[in-house]
């Protein structure tokens, strides 16, 4: 692997005052930073789905026997390509659940409402069952959890049942829309924190006493715009369109406009992925690094996946302290 060089597109760009990065040039982003440990890996083949995000690993089974080498590459796999794609994982829940346990603690989500696969018996693996009365809920860029004080490291998915076409998840690097940002648009955000919400999305199907009994468990949370990675020091922008309400510091006007600004640059086709299902196919996510959009185009067909996440830490921004602190 040899890291392509940047094209920093500022300078080819028309910066306007209502669309300074909407315009055509080069976006061509570094797959890792400097202090990536950059070497070949021994233990399964990669083959990259774009220039800097996803890739599909071929050659291991998934599970809870694979070994510290298999893991520490897989952990190097992951920093590198944010989103590592598995194909033919005919694997129990059982096998799920112990390989995305050797990431770290397991968590639940508070809020979505899993169906239960027929037929499943481990209760720690949760089916996402999506059809005409579910339809439409994960079709909004985000990173999972920003709300919370300590969002999840990743999550790892696992195909049951797919439509024929349709249902496809799209991923974007977070990492690679950051560092083409122009230098001055930088420099804006670098040090400033957003506030991000659960309420105004999960809450729009709760009636307000339901909110207000949840609330001191699940309150906002405050989080650093640009959110180093500590494993490799990457920046990486950190809000998204389905929980980050504002940008606090700022005035409310400034606050609309940098993030319908960063929110349409991570947006933009260089920076994403888009990966098409099969059954049994294995996607696992670094949620820190990208975002994801699951397409809800194949209504009245089913799309069935096993989802487990595995908790995260608190995000630390570039001047090296966490802002968590709860709002
Ligand atoms: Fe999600």
């Amino acid at each position: 692997m040899s890291n392509v060089s940047a094209v920093r597109p500022t300078h080819k760009m028309h910066v306007t005052a209502t669309d300074p990065l909407y315009a055509s040039g080069p976006l061509v982003a570094d797959r890792v930073g400097p202090s990536f440990d950059d070497r070949p890996y021994e233990r399964f083949s990669v083959a990259p789905m774009t220039p800097t995000i996803g890739a599909e690993v071929d050659g291991i089974r998934l599970g809870g026997d694979l070994d510290e080498e298999t893991m520490a590459e897989l952990r190097r796999a992951l920093l590198e390509w944010k989103v590592l794609v598995f194909r033919d994982q005919d694997i129990e829940r059982s096998a799920h659940r112990a390989f995305a346990s050797k990431w770290g603690e397991l968590e639940e989500h508070p809020f979505i409402k899993y169906g239960k696969y027929p037929g499943q018996t481990d209760a720690d693996v949760v089916t996402l069952e999506r059809d005409v009365s579910v339809a439409g809920i994960e079709n909004n860029w985000h990173h999972d959890v920003s709300w919370s004080r300590a969002p999840s490291f990743g999550a790892v998915l696992r195909a049951v049942e797919v439509p024929a076409v349709g249902g496809d998840t799209l991923f974007a690097d977070t990492c690679a829309a950051y560092d083409l940002l122009p230098d001055a648009i930088k420099e804006r955000i670098d040090s400033l924190v957003a506030e991000h919400d659960w309420v105004p999305n999960f809450g729009k199907s709760m009636t307000p006493d339901v909110i207000a009994a949840l609330r001191p468990d699940y309150p906002a949370a405050q989080h650093p715009v640009v959110r180093v990675i500590p494993e490799t020091g990457r920046r990486t922008l950190f809000v998204n369109t389905n929980f980050t309400q504002r940008i606090l510091g700022v005035s409310e006007a400034e606050s609309n406009e940098l993030l319908t600004l960063l929110y349409r640059h991570v947006q933009r086709a260089e920076f994403q992925v888009r990966l098409r299902w099969r059954k049994d196919t294995v996607a696992f996510w670094d949620n820190r690094t990208c975002q994801h959009y699951a397409a809800s185009d194949y209504y009245p067909q089913r799309r069935i996946m096993d989802r487990l996440s595995i908790v995260g830490d608190v995000p630390v921004g570039i001047a090296g302290s966490p802002v968590a602190q709860e709002a």
